[in-house]
Formats: C-alpha cells, structure tokens, sequence
C-alpha cells in the first residue's frame, strides 16, 4: 500500500505514539484489505462507549491511548454510553456504574471529541454529505450514512474508527470503492408497510438473507418510506446480517442518480413480515419497562409517542432514548413535559443494551425496534416483546403487552 510522505512520517514516530498507534491500526487494515492508500476523512463516528460492554479492560486502553497524547484531528462524535450521563441518578443507575461510565466519557472528551453519545450522529450535528468518505462505527448509523445520505464507509470498529479519528485517514477499500456498492441481492417486498416496527421487521429479514451482500429492494406498496422508516430498516439489517449498504429503488440518493444493480443479481421475494414478529416477540404478559428510541429517536418519533400517551398516565416504565440535541429540542417544544406528566421519560446519552437493566431489576421489556429485541434478549437475557410504537405505548399505559 502507497503511503505519503505524511503517512511515513507519522508511522515513523514524528507525531509521537499516540498517533503513530493510530496509523499503525489503519494501515493494517489497508494491508489486511488490500487498499492501494489512505484518504482522508471528513469525519468520524466512535463506538465502544458503554461500560457495560467496554469493562476494565477497555476503559485501560482507552486511558493510555489518551496519556500517550491521542487528540482527533476530525469532527468525531461518540455513540451512547449505557445511561443519561446527566440523569442517572433519577433513572436508578447504580453509583459504581455511574462513576465508571462518567470516566469512559471523560477520556473521550480528553481526546477532543465531542460528547454526542448517539447512535444517531446525523440528527446531531455530525451529517455527511453525499459521496464524503468517512469512518463511522455503530452498524445502524453506517447503513444510515452510507444508504440515505450516500457518504462512504466501511462498519469500522470502535479501534478503527478512533484510529480514523486520531490520524483523518482510512484505508481505501470497501465501500469507499464504487463497484463494491451495486446492489447483489434484489429484494420484491410484496406486503404492505405500515410503521416502522414493520420496516424493522423487513429489515431483520432482509439481513439474515443479505449477510454481507448489498440489498436492493423494490418495495411495491404503500406509501414512501421517510427517515424513520429507513432508519428502522437499515438498523435491523445492520444487527441481523453485517448489511452496511442497501438501496431503495428510486428513493435513496445513489439509486436515484446511478444504475446501481449488478448483473446477475439474485432475486427474493418478501410478501409477508410474519417470520420476523414471531422470531423476535416472546410470549411475556407482563411488561416492566417500554424501550422506543433504538436506534435513537427523531423529533417526530418523540412527538408521536406524545400523541399516543394522549395524557395517560403508565403502569410500567417508559424510556424514549435520544441524542441530547433532539433532547433538548423536543423539551423546547413541550414534547418532554406531555411525556412525563405521564410518568414516562426521555433519555438521553444512552442505549439500553449495555445498561445494568437486570441490575436495576427489570425482567420484561417492550420495544418497537428488531434491534432492540433481538440485543436485549441475547446480550442482556430479558424477556422481550416486540410490536410497533401503538402496542408499546399501551404496553406502557397498561403494564400489560396489549391482546
Ligand atoms: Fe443505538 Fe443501542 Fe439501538 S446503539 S441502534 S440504541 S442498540
């Protein structure tokens, strides 16, 4: 692989450690995939930020990382951490938790990035433009990225995405390359999609058939899916299969502008979402707690949850997570204050696959992402429900999932 002068020097030790670690992860990358150089970036995206999934051990590589004098170089903002880093204590987190989190965030802020905690950098700030090449990490704001806005990464790691962070550069391989993004897998969706609960459940289904393939899908009914449709749909994919890329048949931007089929595609066809709702919804009467906001939800998702509380009063928990941006604006907008006069909450800074829910005592969750059911049942053992925002919302009013 080409390095520059830059590149050389950096690799040499001239920048100090900290980036010369950095360099040395992407260049490895470059070699492992065959990348002819490295280019720039115009911004990042880091994950691994959660205690809860980091531990000692990554909290320790991340602190040295930081003493050796790693500072990013490009916008880079931060996926969630497993709490709301200014409301944890309301939400019942654990102290020890808390303080080990709140350290995690500091060494990140330490390195210069801005404290985002979001799965959904694009509704906070952090919005490529289309053909811009990035290093993004989290699987759900990479399909984002590269399928609705048409910018151009890879699914790094947190690591690599850090590294990407630290030096401005990837390695050229992947989807920064044109002909790795034509679609190999056409998708004909029969059935029509009401919610996004259904365009997660297409996505789940969709993942398991693409694995690593680029989808293209035709959807042949109903109306045009928005941004939280796609969001929803790209996020399923990205958690089922390691779909990073998809394209919506005369909707999204590179199949708007450009042929972006492979011959010799293969064709499936999806009439019904049935396989899905069963696969991911448990048999649990009794809900403890409701999880809407996976991946991190839009002003309008708050706004329509507001709607469907209608002023009720909830018998079990309800968590909207977001970005503390969209946070902000939906309490400017009386969005928040209708949500907790009716006892529910909106989060932000967090995820919940990660956050001590067992710890807290919560057994039986209720969500409208396939994401979400699909983590929370097998990375942290809960019962898990799975419907759209309607069925959640009155899981939440009655304590009960709805018949
Ligand atoms: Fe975001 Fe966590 Fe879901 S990172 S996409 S809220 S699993």
């Amino acid at each position: 692989m080409r390095l520059n002068d830059e590149e050389r020097a950096i690799l040499s030790g001239r920048e100090g450690p900290a980036a010369q670690k950095a360099l040395e992860i992407v260049a490895a990358l470059g070699e492992i995939y065959r990348a002819e150089d490295l280019i720039p970036v115009v911004s990042a995206q880091v994950a691994g930020v959660s205690y809860g999934n980091l531990g000692e051990a990554g909290l320790e590589f991340l602190r040295a990382w930081a003493d050796e004098g790693a500072r990013v170089v490009v916008p880079t903002t931060l996926n969630p951490a497993g709490m709301d880093l200014q409301a944890w204590r309301e939400l019942g987190i654990p102290e020890e938790y808390a303080r080990r989190q709140l350290e995690v965030v500091e060494v990140y802020r330490t390195m210069g990035i801005t404290i985002s905690c979001s799965c959904t950098p694009y509704l906070a700030g952090n919005l490529p433009g289309f053909g811009h090449h990035i290093a993004w990490s989290e699987s759900s704001a990479v399909s984002y990225a590269n399928s609705v806005l048409g910018a151009r990464t890879n699914r790094e790691g947190g690591p690599s995405a850090l590294a990407a962070a630290i030096t401005g550069r990837t390695a050229r391989y992947g989807l920064h390359l044109d002909h790795n993004r034509q679609g190999h897998l056409v998708v004909e969706v029969g059935c029509p999609l009401g919610s996004p609960a259904d365009f997660s459940a297409l996505g789940y289904m969709v993942g398991q058939m693409a694995t690593d393939r680029v989808p293209y899908l035709r959807l042949n009914s109903g109306p045009e899916p928005g941004l939280d449709e796609l969001k929803a749909l790209g996020a399923a994919m990205a958690a089922s299969g390691a779909v990073a890329l998809y394209h919506v048949e005369g909707l999204t931007p590179e199949a708007r502008s450009h042929n972006m089929l492979a011959s010799g595609a293969t064709v499936i066809n999806i009439d019904s979402l049935d396989e899905s709702y069963q696969a991911l919804d448990g048999t649990s009467q009794d809900i403890d707690l409701v999880w809407i906001g996976c991946p991190h939800a839009s002003l309008a998702e708050i706004e329509h949850t507001a709607d469907l509380l209608a002023g009720a009063q909830i018998e079990a928990e309800l968590w909207v997570t977001t970005a503390r941006d969209v946070l902000e604006t939906a309490s400017a907008k009386g969005l928040t204050g209708r949500i907790e006069a009716c006892a529910g909450r909106v989060v932000a800074d967090a995820c919940l696959v990660g956050a001590p829910l067992g710890e807290m005592g919560f057994r039986n969750i209720a969500t409208n992402s396939t994401k979400g059911a699909f983590y929370l049942r097998n990375h942290s053992h809960l019962q898990v429900r799975f419907g759209s925002l309607a069925q959640c919302v009155e899981a939440a009013t009655r304590g009960r999932w709805p018949a």
